[in-house]
C-alpha cells in the first residue's frame, strides 16, 4: 500500500494516515479475542517507528532496526512460538485444584512450558508440599522464571523430549493443537494415578476425570492415568470422577 502511495506521489500526510490506519483498523475491529496490550502494540507499531525514524533514527545504522527482531527471537524462539506463545496462568486460577486432584506430600509436579512461572506459583500455592519442576524452551524466560520461582527447579529444554515418568502431575497450558501430542506422551510415560492437567485446552480424545473452573470461567481439564479414550469425537464429554467441579472462588 505504501509503495503504491509512493508511486502515486501521494502527500506525506496521506501516506502517514494510511499507515496508521493499516495498523489501527485491525487492532480495533478484529473479532479474535486479543488482549488490550496486543491491540495497543498493533495500533502503535507504525506511528512509533515513524516517530523514531524522524528523530533519532537518522543517527542509527540500518541494521539496528533488526535488534528488536533479534531480541524477540531470543525471547520467543520459533519452536516455542509454534507450540504455544507466552500467555501466563492467571493469578488464583488453580485455587481449589488440589480438592479434585489430591497429591501426596513430596509428589513431583512438572509445569511443561513454564514461561515466567505464573503456573508454577499457582501450583506452589495449591500444592505447597510438592516438588516442583518447570521446563521452558526460551533461555531468557527460563532464567527469569527461576529467579521468580525459588520454590521450583527450572530447566531449559524441550517439553517433548523431557521424561515425564517421574511426575505425579504434569500441568500444561499450551495450544489446542498440542494436546494430542501431550496425551500421547502422557499415556506412554505417566504412571498409574498420575494426572495430566491442562488449562483451557481439552484433550478431546479422552474422557476427563474432573473439571476445575478458574475464577475467570476457564476450565482446567484433569485426566488421571490410565486414561479413558473416548470412542468417537461426537461422544459427549463427561467427567468420570464423583467429585463435582469446583465453584468459582471470586
Ligand atoms: C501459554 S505459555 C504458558 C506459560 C506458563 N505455563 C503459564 O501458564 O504461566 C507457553 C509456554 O510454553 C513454552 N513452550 C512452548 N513450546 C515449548 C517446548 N517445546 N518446550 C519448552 N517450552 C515450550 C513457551 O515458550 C511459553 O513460555
Amino acid at each position: 500500500m505504501l509503495a503504491a502511495l509512493r508511486c502515486l506521489e501521494a502527500p506525506a500526510l496521506l501516506a502517514l494516515s494510511a499507515g496508521v490506519l493499516a495498523g489501527a483498523l485491525p487492532a480495533l475491529i478484529l473479532p479474535w479475542p486479543l488482549s488490550g496490550w496486543r491491540r495497543v502494540f498493533m495500533a502503535a507499531g507504525f506511528p512509533l517507528s515513524v516517530a523514531l525514524s524522524g528523530s533519532v533514527a537518522g543517527e542509527l545504522p540500518a541494521w539496528s532496526w533488526l535488534l528488536p527482531l533479534a531480541l524477540l527471537a531470543l525471547l520467543y524462539p520459533l519452536k516455542a512460538w509454534r507450540d504455544a506463545p507466552f500467555f501466563p496462568t492467571p493469578r488464583g486460577a488453580l485455587r481449589g485444584l488440589s480438592r479434585l486432584a489430591p497429591l501426596a506430600a513430596g509428589a513431583r509436579v512438572l509445569e511443561a512450558g513454564c514461561g515466567l512461572g505464573h503456573g508454577l506459583r499457582e501450583l506452589h500455592a495449591e500444592y505447597p508440599r510438592s516438588r516442583l519442576d518447570g521446563i521452558e524452551w526460551s533461555w531468557p524466560l527460563r532464567l527469569a522464571c527461576q529467579w521468580r520461582c525459588r520454590c521450583a527447579r527450572v530447566t531449559r529444554g524441550d517439553i517433548w523430549r523431557a521424561d515425564w515418568s517421574a511426575y505425579q502431575m504434569v500441568y500444561v497450558f499450551q495450544r489446542p493443537e498440542s494436546m494430542r501430542r501431550a496425551v500421547d506422551k502422557a499415556s506412554r510415560e505417566l504412571k498409574p494415578g498420575a494426572w495430566l492437567a491442562s488449562l483451557e485446552f481439552e484433550a478431546t480424545e479422552l474422557q476427563s476425570d474432573a473439571l476445575h473452573r478458574c475464577p475467570d470461567g476457564r476450565p482446567v481439564w484433569l485426566y488421571r492415568h490410565p486414561f479413558t479414550r473416548l470412542q468417537s469425537k461426537s461422544q459427549p464429554q463427561r467427567c468420570r470422577g464423583d467429585l463435582p467441579p469446583t465453584q468459582p472462588t471470586r
